[in-house]
């Protein structure tokens, strides 16, 4: 079942049946103008393949809202943002799950279920926040701000939130710092996040780390200003992984589901979404009445990840994700409270 379409009365008809189910043609419907007729032939091989494979090995494929529109639209079952990724793959009953996302995400993925298979079609598929900080980074900062509790970013791998009190995601990080009651948070490693966050929370005293996403840090007010002077009226949405001061000149900032709710629920005339391009994309095909403008950036990590890859890697059982033993009970621990707070 797409998890993003559930829930959700009034869905366009495309929306209503999972991609498994349907024919190719209605498939190539889906995504015609984003894929040249000419190269669909190669690409419905891929695709019937997987779909194949999938129901011979019980295995499902849960991908990021930033996956391009041939993934995201044919063979994902799952789609979302990362925290609904985290809460998909904890109840999955599939013997194998295929990230169509980043390793962070698999990583995930696996510390919820550490006897499944987690494959990741591309393990070089990383993330600029993850690289950012390491586990003796973390126990560096306890030792500095002893008794402080540290608010993880799910874009970190498995051993910085084995260190970690608990996790969030852009989609729920106000909420797990309120939920802690104490006067002062530690919020690594997206700097920026943690500064939008402390713009809402002025209560709260957030300490931070200089880790910044390669793809939002690139936004300027400046972009904001020009798409307002190119299409007067159109409505702003950002990312909370961006500056602060794009963030302050937007309409609305909130995660990649957020930004589909706000689309979704008030149908804005025309919305520049200053995020990764694939949001846009994929948001377009379930919403055609609605104009989407630039600016976007690319998520060179995201875009890693292929139906041809994505193929190969249920072939043949790979990449396959492990998180070491130790790290499992504390990262879990972290993912868990994470999910347990409801924004
Ligand atoms: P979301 O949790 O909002 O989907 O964001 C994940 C991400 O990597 C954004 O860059
Ligand atoms: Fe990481 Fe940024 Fe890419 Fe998201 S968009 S995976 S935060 S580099």
């Amino acid at each position: 079942m797409d998890a993003a379409f559930l829930d959700r009365a009034g869905d366009p008809p495309l929306a209503t049946r999972p991609p498994a189910t349907l024919p190719l043609a209605a498939l190539y419907d889906r995504v015609r103008h984003h894929v040249p007729a000419i190269e669909w032939p190669a690409l419905a091989e891929d695709i019937a393949a997987i779909q194949a494979l999938k129901r011979a090995r019980n295995a499902v494929v849960l991908a990021h809202n930033y996956q391009s529109p041939e993934i995201f639209h044919t063979v994902a079952d799952i789609v979302g943002d990362s925290l609904a990724l985290a809460r998909e793959a904890a109840r999955t009953d599939a013997d194998v799950i295929v990230l169509a996302g980043v390793h962070f995400m698999a990583e995930t993925a696996k510390i919820l279920n550490p006897d499944k298979t987690v494959l990741i079609p591309d393990p070089a598929a990383g993330c600029s926040l993850a690289d950012s900080i390491t586990a003796a980074d973390v126990r560096d900062l306890r030792r500095r701000y002893p008794g402080v509790p540290v608010v993880t970013y799910v874009n970190t791998s498995a051993a910085v939130k084995a260190g970690s009190d608990l996790c969030c995601t852009s989609g729920n990080a106000k909420a797990v710092v309120e939920s802690l009651g104490a006067p002062r948070v530690l919020m690594i490693p997206d700097e920026y996040l943690a500064r939008n966050v402390q713009a809402e929370l002025p209560h709260i005293e957030i300490l931070t780390w200089a880790g910044h996403c390669e793809v939002h840090e690139r936004f300027t007010a400046d972009d904001i200003r020009e798409a307002r002077e190119a299409y007067p009226g159109v409505t702003v949405l950002a990312h909370p992984e961006c500056p602060p001061a794009v963030v302050a000149q937007a309409d609305f900032a909130g995660s990649t589901a957020a930004m589909q709710d706000y689309v979704e629920t008030r149908r804005p005339a025309q919305v520049v979404l200053i995020t990764e391009c694939a949001m846009a994309d994929n948001l377009a095909i379930r919403n055609p009445d609605v104009a989407f403008v630039k600016p976007c950036n690319l998520c060179p990590h995201m875009k890693r990840i292929t139906l041809g890859k994505i193929r190969r890697s249920l072939e043949e059982l790979t990449h396959e994700v492990t998180v070491p033993d130790a790290l499992i009970a504390p990262a879990r621990r972290a993912v868990e409270r994470m999910l347990a707070v409801r924004p």
